[in-house]
């Protein structure tokens, strides 16, 4: 007899039968706590996506579109191409990366306290906000050209301050109710906030004695009335953001020549927006002439010009 028809003999399976079904138990044991195991791990998978769903609707209600047109949430990417831009245009890329954090804490904080919302991507908002305090402004006194709610100028005071500054706010915009843009429809905001004098106060206010005393000129930026109005000084920061039309855009840079300081910052705000094709066309022609400004970068979509 060989040795295998020596193990399957009937009398060697019965004297290893003990040992097979104990085999046997132990496989099973295994196996019911391997079953128990995944069903305990399936039970906390699922826990753990009911948590993170329930974050994400947080951050979404705090940080999401509704209310505002865009969300703040912010993506790796634009924020390493924001970073280096800023960087670029100030020479100092601890102080952008600073600058950019601080914009953004602030662009939240504002659009949950304040009336309305500030127009435009997070990107392009932080680059701003981050940027002109970095530019070194030759003076403190700040025009914006078209302010929708007021929240921007409320952000760069925050911003100007943080750096030691004493900003002084001008502030023209026609208060339309709505958003006026020249070939768009009238349409309600996506805050559902009427644009007008009342909600820039209020978000001015969120800025402290700086925002109580801006100076609010109501009117298109190229009535000669409103003109004279707010033509008594010099700019060091003039934010072009007004009729974004071509022709807008090149009369507003054709005022700015006049008003803007020696050494002045001038922001030309949604440059290189393929919705905005007029802003690019304008600047672009405004350099090929007599001019004041030279180009000194961009951020986002924001272009910055500096007055000899
Ligand atoms: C894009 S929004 C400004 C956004 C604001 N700067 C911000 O950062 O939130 C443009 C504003 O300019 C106003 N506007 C349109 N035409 C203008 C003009 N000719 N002069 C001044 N403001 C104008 C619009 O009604 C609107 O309030």
């Amino acid at each position: 007899m060989n040795s295998r028809s020596l193990l399957t003999s009937s009398a060697a399976r019965r004297l290893l039968r003990p040992v097979a079904d104990l085999i046997d138990q132990r496989i099973e044991r295994r196996i019911r706590s391997a079953a128990a195991a995944d069903a305990a791990g399936r039970e906390r998978l699922g826990d753990a996506v009911e948590v993170l769903k329930h974050q994400q609707l947080t951050l979404d209600l705090l940080l999401g579109s509704s209310g505002r047109g865009l969300s703040r949430s912010v993506s790796p990417g634009p924020l390493n191409r924001l970073h280096s831009e800023v960087a670029e245009l100030a020479g100092d890329r601890d102080a952008a990366v600073r600058n950019v954090a601080a914009a953004y804490r602030l662009l939240v904080a504002l659009e949950s306290l304040g009336v309305g919302r500030i127009a435009g991507g997070t990107m392009n908002i932080c680059g701003k906000l981050g940027t002109i305090p970095l530019l070194d402004p030759p003076n403190d006194e700040i025009l914006e050209i078209g302010t929708l709610y007021g929240m921007f100028s409320a952000g760069l005071i925050r911003m100007m301050e943080r750096d030691g500054r004493d900003p002084s706010v001008t502030i023209v915009d026609p208060f339309a109710g709505v958003q006026l843009q020249p070939g768009n429809p009238r349409r309600a905001d996506p805050s559902g906030t009427p644009v007008d004098e009342r909600a820039v106060r209020t978000n001015l206010a969120l800025a402290g004695p700086a925002g109580t005393a801006a100076r609010i000129q109501r009117g298109f930026s190229e009535d000669p009335g409103t003109r004279a109005a707010v033509s008594d000084r010099r700019y060091g920061v003039i934010v072009v953001d007004g009729d974004h039309s071509a022709e807008g855009v090149a009369k507003d840079l054709r005022w700015a020549e006049e008003i803007a300081a020696p050494g002045a910052i001038v922001v030309l705000d949604d440059f290189g927006d393929p919705k905005w094709p007029g802003i690019e066309e304008a600047l672009d022609k405004h350099l090929t002439g007599d001019t004041r400004f030279s180009y000194l970068g961009k951020a986002a979509l924001s272009a910055f010009l500096r007055a000899s």
